[in-house]
């Protein structure tokens, strides 16, 4: 059972990036905690953290994965060919987002992900990854 935890575009600067909506909690850190609740729940993990549009495609099509979970970041809300990846590949997605999207400005109220994912979790910090990791869990094991 592995999971593959895709962070987008300027969530490499976590920590330092906009602290009052993002918190100071660095990407290493998130990773970090990633990898050892995966363990602990005995399942593989991989992380991987890209600003490119294409790069994420890839990553979707190409690593071997049961679980994705996936914060597009800014690709959120603009990203038909990261939905129609997920779509294409058809294995479960979780939808991670730190910040609550639907109390912020009116164009991130669109997730253009949505659609494709089983769930999606937003606005509980980077606990919300650890959240998405027990249930990618559970739905493997359904
Ligand atoms: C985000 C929300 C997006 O609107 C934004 O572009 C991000 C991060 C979040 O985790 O809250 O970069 O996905």
């Amino acid at each position: 059972m592995k999971i593959l935890v895709i962070h987008g575009p300027n969530l490499n600067m976590l920590g330092s990036r906009e602290t009052g909506i993002y918190g100071n909690t660095t990407l290493a850190d998130v990773n970090t905690r990633i990898l050892e609740l995966s363990r602990a729940l005995e399942m593989e993990a991989e992380v991987f953290q890209s600003n490119s549009e294409g790069a994420i495609v890839d990553a979707i099509q190409a690593k071997a994965y049961d679980v994705l979970i996936i914060n597009p970041a800014a690709y959120t809300h603009t990203s038909v060919a990261i939905r129609d990846a997920i779509a294409a590949v058809g294995k479960p997605a979780i939808e991670v987002h730190i910040s609550n999207i639907y109390k912020r400005e009116e164009f991130r109220k669109e997730s253009y992900i949505s659609g494709v994912a089983t769930g999606q979790i937003s606005g509980l910090g980077t606990e919300g990854y650890l959240l998405a990791v027990r249930a990618a869990k559970k739905i493997v094991l359904q």
